[in-house]
C-alpha cells in the first residue's frame, strides 16, 4: 500500500445496498492506494462500522422536528420516487453540516466521492467548505445515456407512449425499445423526472465521474456519453475484483451451509435467481417463480428477501410441503454473498433483475443471465445483456408463467451453439485483463488518483 499520510477522502453513498456496496468497495481502492476514507452515512440503513475497520463511519441525522435526529425517516409504503423524494430532502441540511465538520477537522480532505443520485445538492455543500466533488454512478454508461436524454424524449412524447408502442424503437437511443426506457411505476412521474434532472446536472457539475464498468464492455457508450459531458471520466470497474486490503470476510453459519450445498452440485448445474434489493413481486408471481423453478428440474439457490413478496412476510404462500418435494434440489434463502455464489463453478445461469451490480458480478464470473427487470435502468441493462453483449436472454415479467419459465431455464442451461458460453468467457477474460497491469481500468485509476492529488496543487 502506497502512504499518502494526512490525505483523507470523504465518501457520501446513498443508502440502498446497490449503491452502498459499490462505495464501499471504491474506498476500499482508495485506502489501498493510501488514502484514509471518511462515509458519511445517513441513519436510514446505518452500517455495522465494525464490519469495515478500516474506515471512519459519521452519521448523518435528519433534520424532522419532533423526531430522534439518528432515528429511521418514516418511509413504509412508499414507492421509489418517493423514497428517494424523502432521503435527499431529510438528510441534504445535515450532511452540510456534518461535511464542513469534517473539512474543519484534522487531515487534509482532497474531495468529497458522492453518489450521483444525490444531485446538485451536495456540489452546493462541497463549494461553500472549498472541495471538489467527484460523483460515482453506481449504474452502467448505456443506461446513463438514456436518464441524459429524459428532456429529449419528454418532449418527443416516448413517456406518454400507448401501450401498443412498447416495442417500437427508440430511434435516438439504439438498440433500446420503447419498453426498456428506465423509468419506474409511481404516483410522480414529474417528481422522478427531477431526480433524473438533478443527477445528470449533478454530474454536468462535478469534477468528474467514476463509472464501475470497464472500456471493452461499454467503449461506445461512454464515448457517447463524455462528448455530451465536459467532465473527465474514470471507468475503473468492476470495482469488486480489484486488489484491496479489506480484512478477509467472515462466513457465518448460513454462508457455510450454502457453501456446502453448492459443493456437493455438479459443475455449472445450478441456477441462482435474486432480484437485488429493492424489487418485489407480486403473491402470484412469486408461486409462478416457484413452480418454474422447481419443473426445470435443475438445482436451484433463489434469494427471497423479506418482503420481496408483496404483503406477505417471507414463505407462507408457498403451497404447503413445496420444500418438502423439493428436497435437497432447491434452496431459498433470505441473502446471499452473491460475490461468492456467482464465483462457485457449481452456478450455470444467474436469474436476475439486472440491476448494474448484479449485471457487472454476472459478467466479470463469465455466468450467462436469464433477465427479468423490473424498473430503471434495470430494463436498459436488460437490452444490452440479451441483444448487445449476447451473453442473457430476456423473460420479461409479463410472461413470467411456470411454463414459461420452465422452458427458459432449460433453454439457457443447456449449451445451444449460440456461442452465449463463449461469448460468457470472453467478457470475464476482458475484466481480468482490464484490472492487470496497463490494462484500462488499472491505467484510468492511476489517472484518477493523480487528478485528485492535483486538486490541492
Ligand atoms: C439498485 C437498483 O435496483 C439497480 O437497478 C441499480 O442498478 C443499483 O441500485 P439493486 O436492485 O439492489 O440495486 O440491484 P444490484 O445493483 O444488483 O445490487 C444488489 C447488490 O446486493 C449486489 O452487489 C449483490 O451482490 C448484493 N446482493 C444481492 C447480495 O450480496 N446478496 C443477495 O442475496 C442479493
Amino acid at each position: 500500500m502506497e502512504e499518502r499520510k494526512g490525505r483523507r477522502i470523504i465518501m457520501f453513498p446513498v443508502p440502498f445496498p446497490g449503491h452502498f456496496n459499490p462505495m464501499i468497495q471504491l474506498a476500499g481502492i482508495f485506502h489501498h492506494r493510501g488514502f484514509s476514507v471518511t462515509i458519511l452515512h445517513t441513519s436510514y440503513n446505518f452500517p455495522d462500522p465494525s464490519r469495515y475497520p478500516h474506515f471512519t463511519f459519521r452519521t448523518i441525522s435528519h433534520t424532522n422536528e419532533g423526531e430522534d435526529p439518528l432515528s429511521r425517516p418514516e418511509t413504509s409504503g412508499m414507492d421509489l420516487v418517493s423514497l428517494i423524494r424523502v432521503l435527499k430532502q431529510t438528510y441534504v441540511e445535515s450532511f452540510r453540516e456534518t461535511l464542513a465538520a469534517e473539512v474543519s477537522g484534522g487531515d487534509t480532505v482532497c474531495c468529497l466521492v458522492s453518489d450521483a443520485i444525490w444531485g446538485r445538492n451536495t456540489e452546493d455543500a462541497a463549494k461553500e467548505v472549498g472541495v471538489r466533488r467527484l460523483v460515482l454512478r453506481t449504474g452502467g454508461a448505456a443506461s446513463f445515456r438514456a436518464f441524459a436524454a429524459f428532456p429529449l424524449l419528454r418532449d418527443k412524447g416516448y413517456f406518454s407512449t400507448l401501450d401498443s408502442r412498447l416495442d417500437g424503437p427508440v430511434i435516438e437511443l439504439p438498440p433500446l425499445k420503447v419498453k426498456d426506457l428506465p423509468v419506474v411505476e409511481t404516483n410522480d412521474p414529474d417528481e422522478l423526472y427531477r431526480i433524473i434532472t438533478d443527477m445528470v446536472e449533478g454530474v454536468k457539475s462535478s469534477s468528474g465521474v467514476i463509472w464501475n464498468t470497464f472500456e471493452d464492455l461499454e467503449r461506445d457508450q461512454l464515448m457517447d456519453c463524455s462528448s455530451n459531458f465536459h467532465v473527465p471520466f474514470f471507468p475503473i470497474g468492476p470495482f469488486h475484483k480489484h486488489s484491496n486490503d479489506s480484512p478477509p470476510k467472515t462466513k457465518n453459519k448460513e454462508d457455510n451451509e450454502i457453501t456446502n450445498w453448492l459443493d456437493k452440485q455438479q459443475p455449472k448445474s445450478v441456477v441462482y435467481a435474486s432480484f437485488g434489493s429493492l424489487a418485489d413481486v407480486e403473491e402470484k408471481e412469486f408461486l409462478e417463480i416457484a413452480c418454474g423453478l422447481r419443473n426445470s428440474e435443475h438445482p436451484f439457490l433463489w434469494v427471497v428477501r423479506p418482503g420481496l413478496v408483496r404483503g406477505t412476510e417471507w414463505l407462507e404462500s408457498l403451497p404447503c410441503g413445496f420444500m418438502e418435494n423439493i428436497g435437497h434440489k432447491g434452496r431459498i434463502v433470505k441473502w446471499v454473498n452473491q460475490l461468492d455464489v456467482l464465483a462457485h463453478p457449481a452456478v450455470g445461469l444467474f436469474w436476475t433483475h439486472c440491476g448494474w451490480n448484479s449485471t457487472v458480478e454476472s459478467i466479470c464470473e463469465g455466468v450467462p443471465m436469464i433477465c427479468t427487470p423490473c424498473f430503471t435502468d434495470q430494463r436498459v441493462n436488460a437490452r444490452y445483456i440479451a441483444d448487445v453483449w449476447r451473453v442473457g436472454k430476456v423473460l420479461e415479467r409479463s410472461m413470467m408463467d411456470k411454463g414459461e419459465i420452465e422452458q427458459v431455464v432449460r433453454s439457457a442451461m443447456i449449451d445451444e451453439g449460440d456461442g452465449m458460453r463463449d461469448r460468457c468467457l470472453a467478457f470475464k477474460e476482458m475484466a481480468d485483463n482490464c484490472l492487470a497491469k496497463n490494462g484500462s481500468s488499472s491505467n484510468y485509476l492511476d489517472k484518477l488518483v493523480r487528478h485528485i492529488l492535483s486538486f490541492d496543487s
